[in-house]
């Protein structure tokens, strides 16, 4: 049984739609309620125990608490210290979902992240501080925020750094200095977008102008 079944992205493609980059004709009509019965019909059938959402912006969650019998227990959307989600988090926590943040580290290596998140300097003397990499700070963060975080790494050493980032404790100051600093999403997933046949003619559209 899978502990925990997702809707990955608020988009719904045919079922012979195999490729990372969707082209035109892959998109079919998205109803939310539709597959959110799927998805309340697989946990009574007991396939998984629980169930979630990711990559749903604030609005698409109050759209979906509003006809689900079962809400989500999870929404998991990027979150770093530069994409705080601060008005995802409030709406979230207002309907007891759990935020789940991923790139974490803003993705480096990934061709849609980029080292700015551990590389950015405020970040980094911070880090100092408190004899910590600026990894470490950056999972400390989410956690010191409510959130959980899922960090990937396949590296056993680095692996062991981000484990320790638990045994950190931040101060009041070390969060006001994140919350002055410029925000930069990182996954704004174009591929979703088109004039035709996608429900969001725009990014804006996609993420319902939280972007
Ligand atoms: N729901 C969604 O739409 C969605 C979207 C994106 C990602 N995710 C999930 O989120 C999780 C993590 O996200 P992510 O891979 O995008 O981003 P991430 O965890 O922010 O970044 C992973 C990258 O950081 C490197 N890294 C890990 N620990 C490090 C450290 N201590 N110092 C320096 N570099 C380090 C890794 O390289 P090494 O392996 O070499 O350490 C890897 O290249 C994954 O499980 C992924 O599946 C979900």
């Amino acid at each position: 049984m899978a502990d925990l079944y997702l809707v990955h992205w608020p988009v719904k493609l045919n079922p012979g739609a195999v490729n990372l980059l969707p082209s035109e004709g892959d998109f079919d009509e998205l109803d939310l309620e539709t597959t959110w019965f799927g998805m309340e019909k697989s946990l009574e059938m007991g396939l998984c125990r629980c169930i979630g959402v990711s990559n749903f912006s604030s609005k698409k969650i109050q759209q979906l608490v509003h006809f689900a019998s079962v809400p989500p227990v999870v929404n998991q959307v990027e979150m770093h210290r530069m994409w705080r989600q601060r008005k995802l988090r409030e709406v979230c926590q207002k309907h007891d979902i759990h935020v789940s943040a991923y790139s974490p580290l803003g993705a480096p290596g990934n061709f849609w992240g980029s080292n700015a998140v551990l590389d950015h300097p405020t970040l980094k003397s911070i880090a100092r501080k408190h004899n910590a990499t600026s990894a470490q700070f950056a999972l400390a963060w989410g956690l010191a925020e409510g959130s959980i975080v899922i960090v990937k790494s396949f590296d056993q050493r680095r692996m062991k750094e981000n484990i320790a980032a638990l045994q950190l404790t931040l101060d009041d100051s070390d969060i006001l200095k994140v919350q002055n600093i410029e925000e930069q999403k990182m996954m704004r997933e174009e591929v979703f977008v088109n004039e035709k046949t996608s429900p969001y003619k725009t990014v804006q559209d996609l993420w319902n102008d939280e972007i």
